[in-house]
């Protein structure tokens, strides 16, 4: 018999796994509840944590999480890392209307734009973002004053929490242009480039 979810292991495959990254975030914070917007099918963060609401509303991701309901949470029961009970949502909806979920511990931003900026009205005070700079969304996090920068990631999948004054700087001491990185929705290039960034909400 085909595997219901066969498309998200070989998206995995594909894409590598990112599944000890959200561990590693999931263990060090103590997440229990993620929000993640442009998603598409990487339900990998719901083998680490308890409660996480995926947003895409592109029609193959919507088809994967409405026919594959059943096999996803068999899926994710089997292999769970918790022992409380696995809870999904996913919501067909363009992240930059208006959603309607509860406040998150974490929000999860994966080469999908420019997601903390749309979504960081459903974070907990305090809680955090977990972003790449693919498309800028690190920057634009770093540089907005409800956030700041408490950590890196880099290959091996460790949060580092030293020398993060050295982050987001530009060769020859170059001024930061956001309108270019909103522009191009890309990172720059900085100095130093981890693979992601994680910001606590002020
Ligand atoms: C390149 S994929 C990345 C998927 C996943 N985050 C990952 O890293 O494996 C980008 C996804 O974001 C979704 N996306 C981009 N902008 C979106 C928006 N405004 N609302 C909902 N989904 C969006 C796309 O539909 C696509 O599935």
């Amino acid at each position: 018999m085909k595997n219901d979810i066969q498309e998200y292991l070989d998206y995995v495959k594909k894409t590598g796994s990112r599944l000890s990254l959200y561990r590693e975030i999931s263990d060090f914070f103590n997440v229990k509840s993620a929000l993640y917007p442009g998603s598409f099918i990487d339900i990998d963060p719901s083998l680490v944590i308890e409660n996480v609401t995926y947003v895409d509303n592109f029609k193959g991701a919507v088809k994967f999480f409405k026919k594959n309901t059943l096999a996803i949470y068999d899926y994710l029961d089997k292999n769970k890392e918790y022992n409380s009970k696995c809870k999904i949502n996913f919501i067909s909806e363009d992240y930059t209307n208006d959603l309607i979920v509860d406040e998150v511990d974490l929000i999860i931003s994966q080469y999908a734009g420019f997601v903390a900026q749309y979504t960081k009205k459903y974070l907990k005070s305090g809680g955090l973002v977990l972003a790449n700079d693919s498309h800028g969304d690190a920057s634009l996090t770093n540089f907005d004053k409800d956030f700041m920068l408490i950590g890196v990631i880099n290959g091996d999948n460790i949060i580092d929490e030293t020398e993060l004054d050295t982050y987001f700087k530009l060769p020859k001491g170059k001024i930061v242009d956001l309108d270019i990185v909103r522009k191009k929705m890309k990172g720059l290039k900085y100095t130093k480039k981890p693979t992601n960034y994680i910001f606590r909400k002020r």
